[in-house]
């Protein structure tokens, strides 16, 4: 992680904590990592705010990264649910590349949460359409443009990448068989999509930090909810873009600003 992403993580708490002290900040690890990974960030959040507890949840790591997602949504929430019944203000969740998609699904399902900041570091929120090197790692033999094979089967599903696999140019299959992507983000009609979205806003404040840098997450632009179309041109975010489960509006290619409701909504790019 660069230092600028770290100073980034930094400047949203800081902004939010000034008037009322440390929330507890949790962390949610993303593919084949876990805490290990993360005690440079942790150290540096309780460097710069001295007192503040840090938490990254020592769950499905590594190798156990790659279970589906719903199951892993489960267990992060019973770990989570009990810090937040902890934290009278609520608590700050940061989550990591595939840990976004594991914290909306937290959030969307848990029955009452008090995240206050939800900072997204690189995560693919729109889905991933890349075989860049972390994929090489677990698909070796495949080229994206074969990995729908494998993903868009019922076997698939049950390997985590496999849940936000989102191939440009095989919608009807992506549909059809993604059990947790295309339900979150609500293309695919189910009866607890409103109330998922319910849950999920009553976060006080969104960052997203992405970028195209990035080198794993593609298009980089899926930290910011935005996908390929059929061309593989990618298309932004838009605010008409209901299907989306926040109701983020987009504006220019530097800040994306503003959620119903919510104007302190901030977006950093670098
Ligand atoms: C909640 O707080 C109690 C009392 O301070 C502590 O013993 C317990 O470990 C905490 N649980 C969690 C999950 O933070
Ligand atoms: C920090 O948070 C963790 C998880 O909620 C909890 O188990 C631990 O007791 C807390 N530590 C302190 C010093 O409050
Ligand atoms: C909707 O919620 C109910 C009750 O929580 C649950 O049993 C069901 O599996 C959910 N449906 C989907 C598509 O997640
Ligand atoms: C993709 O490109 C073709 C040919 O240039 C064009 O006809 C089509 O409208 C494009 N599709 C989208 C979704 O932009």
């Amino acid at each position: 992680m660069t230092e600028m992403i770290l100073h980034l993580v930094f400047l949203s708490i800081a902004l939010l904590d000034a008037a009322v002290g440390y929330r507890p900040v949790i962390i949610i690890h993303g593919l084949f990592d876990g805490p290990k990974q993360f005690t440079n960030l942790a150290s540096f959040i309780s460097q710069t705010h001295p007192g503040t507890n840090v938490t990254t949840v020592d769950l499905y790591d590594d190798m156990a990264s790659l279970k589906p997602l719903w199951d892993q949504v489960k267990g992060f929430k019973a770990a989570v649910g009990q810090m937040m019944e902890n934290a009278t203000d609520g608590v700050h969740l940061i989550c990591f590349s595939q840990g976004g998609l594991v914290c909306r699904g937290v959030l969307a399902t848990i029955p009452k949460h008090n995240v206050h900041s939800l900072i997204f570091l690189s995560s693919p929120l729109a889905g991933q359409y890349g075989d860049t090197s972390y994929f090489k790692y677990f698909f070796p033999k495949y080229i994206k443009t074969k990995i729908y094979h494998l993903c868009y089967t019922l076997f698939g599903q049950k390997i985590s990448i496999c849940n936000f696999w989102n191939d440009p140019h095989q919608r009807e299959r992506y549909l059809k068989t993604n059990n947790y992507l295309a339900l979150l983000n609500g293309e695919r009609e189910h009866p607890n999509l409103t109330q998922w979205r319910k849950r999920f806003v009553s976060i006080k404040k969104l960052v997203l930090i992405g970028g195209p840098d990035d080198g794993v997450i593609t298009p980089w632009q899926s930290s910011f909810y935005g996908f390929y179309d059929s061309n593989e041109t990618v298309v932004e975010m838009k605010a008409e873009d209901v299907s989306l489960s926040t109701n983020l509006l987009e504006h220019s290619n530097q800040i994306v600003l503003s959620y119903e409701h919510k104007p302190d909504l901030a977006v950093y790019l670098y």
